[in-house]
């Protein structure tokens, strides 16, 4: 049996990516896959209430090790109820960030103040030897991807801006997090986000096709 495929969408805030993955789970219906859309942290019900802790309310309510290891408990019950089981059923999952962002937000942002060793020890006791089949980053100017995202805060219900209001210097170590990151690994591809909805979707489309469809029975 064919098990489903893991992509994975990170960048920095405002990059973009819970627009583009709506467009690209609509573009794979096309192809007759029917994606199963989540997010971290918040993509099971639990998980939600995890959010709600980590994402409102003060900055410094508790410190990055604490918050790494919240973002992990979500992670591993986001895993094993929900993105494990879809796989195993062949679905493919598409998620609005994954470990990569705990690695560019807890470690990198933070200016390293917590232990890189610490953050993979993490994954291994709650993810193991698994990994998605493909990272897509989503790469813009912080100045510019925190405009997008305060504007899109300043009309929410519940405002979630605890990690926006992190000064200009933290989101400009995530992105440079995120580019070393990318080095790491094939899996990785940095797609530049500075551009329209419908040019970074079309973008993302060759992405797809070249790296995943073409071999797609
Ligand atoms: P979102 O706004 O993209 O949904 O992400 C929620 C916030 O959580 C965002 O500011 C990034 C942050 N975050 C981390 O700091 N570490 C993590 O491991 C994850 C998954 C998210």
């Amino acid at each position: 049996m064919e098990t489903g495929r893991f992509i994975t969408f990170e960048g920095g805030e405002g990059a973009g990516k819970t627009t583009q993955i709506r467009l690209l789970a609509d573009y794979l219906l096309t192809k007759g896959i029917d994606p199963v859309l989540t997010k971290e942290p918040g993509g099971t019900e639990v998980g939600l209430e995890l959010r709600k802790i980590l994402c409102t309310g003060v900055e410094d309510k508790f410190d990055a090790v604490a918050e790494a290891l919240l973002y992990y408990a979500d992670r591993r019950i986001h895993m094993q109820n929900k993105v494990w089981p879809a796989l195993k059923r062949g679905r493919w999952v598409l998620s609005d960030r994954f470990a990569d962002s705990t690695m560019a937000y807890q470690y990198y942002g933070y200016d390293k103040r917590v232990k890189k060793e610490l953050l993979d020890q993490l994954y291994a006791m709650t993810v193991g030897d698994f990994h998605p089949d493909l990272t897509i980053i989503l790469d813009i100017e912080p100045a510019k991807g925190l405009a997008r995202s305060l504007k899109r805060n300043s009309q929410a219900v519940e405002k979630e801006i605890r990690f926006e209001s992190r000064e200009l210097a933290f989101h400009e170590n995530l992105r440079r997090g995120f580019l070393e990151i990318a080095e790491t690994s094939p899996r990785y591809v940095v797609l530049n986000a500075d551009k329209s909805v419908d040019e970074l979707h079309r973008d993302i489309v060759n992405v797809i096709e070249e790296r995943l469809l073409r071999n797609h029975a």
